[in-house]
């Protein structure tokens, strides 16, 4: 196993240590982690939980997703497949309580999750397989929880520290899921720790390339959702052909898969081709927004 190392403490969302700052994620520490709990953690749907389909119903709705969710038959099979996935009930919970307290994180959760499911049904042909991997996709960023909201919410340049602490959200990730599905191994728990590695070895934790056709799905659809959506950091969100530039840009410079940004590209066809006979053009026209600082760093702390 890699050496993965945690920059800072996990706490569930009761406020509990799981793990301290500097523990080495072990197989040994992982196990006994995922061991922890002596009663099964009950289950429950999730399109079933509290509001979460009519929010779901809601973001399809609005532009620019209306685009891609709006066609009948494509919204009533996400639907089928979505409706079928099973999450813990303090896993729920904590994806309902960023509802309150980060309502972007929220709504970012359910549409990365939705557009996973659209891309995995173009390239996966089995549905029990499917299913598997879908699950795994509503709880990429559940590690936010143990971020600060100040610095999740902040909208001026982050300084190093926050930057670090930001990029906790992923080991975080790994390790809440790992307990509350009581197994280190679960696609899930995996998704969330390596979404933002990418393919040229530029992302983090680790800096390493990832061979599986999920982390590379919900790193698209991660990328994608940031860019048409207004952010802390960029009030102005991208419009959706200069998103689609820059996910087609990022796809030929290697750092993200380029089959999975042709799904994409499709997706958004309103002639609906199949994404192998797709026509991508590689021209970028759309202009980005200004008053983006994402990236940046104070120098002067
Ligand atoms: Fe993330
Ligand atoms: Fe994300």
């Amino acid at each position: 196993m890699p050496d993965y190392r945690l920059t800072h403490g996990v706490t569930d969302r009761r406020g509990n240590t799981l793990l301290a700052a500097g523990t080495r994620l072990t197989r040994r520490v992982m196990e006994s982690l995922s061991s922890g709990q002596t009663t099964a953690i009950k289950t429950c749907r999730l399109l079933e939980y509290r509001q979460i389909r009519s929010d779901l119903l809601g973001f399809f709705a609005a532009a620019p997703y209306d685009l891609i969710f709006q066609e009948t038959r494509r919204q009533e099979e996400l639907l089928t497949i979505a409706g079928d996935v099973d999450l813990p009930e303090p896993v729920l919970e904590s994806l309902y309580h960023f509802r309150e307290l980060d309502f972007y994180t929220y709504r970012h959760t359910l549409l990365v999750f939705a557009l996973s499911i659209l891309i995995a049904r173009e390239l996966i042909d089995d549905r029990a397989a499917l299913l598997q991997e879908v699950m795994a996709g509503p709880t990429h960023d559940i590690g936010k929880l143990c971020v600060p909201h100040e610095i999740l919410a902040k909208g001026k340049p982050l300084n190093q520290a926050e930057h670090a602490h930001i990029r906790h959200h992923a080991l975080a990730g790994y390790v809440l899921l790992s307990y509350y599905f009581q197994d280190p191994g679960i696609l899930a728990a995996e998704v969330a720790r390596d979404h933002h590695e990418r393919r040229d070895g530029s992302g983090y934790p680790l800096g390493i390339s990832i061979d599986n056709l999920m982390i590379d799905i919900v790193m698209v659809s991660d990328v994608y959702d940031a860019l048409i959506s207004p952010r802390p950091y960029r009030p102005v969100s991208y419009d959706n052909r200069t998103a689609l530039e820059e996910i087609t840009r990022q796809a030929d410079a290697g750092t993200i898969s380029e089959t999975v940004a042709r799904v994409l590209v499709a997706l958004n066809r309103q002639t609906q081709p199949h994404f192998s006979r797709c026509v991508v053009s590689t021209e970028c026209r759309g202009v980005p927004p200004s008053k983006n600082v994402y990236g940046l760093i104070e120098t002067n702390d």
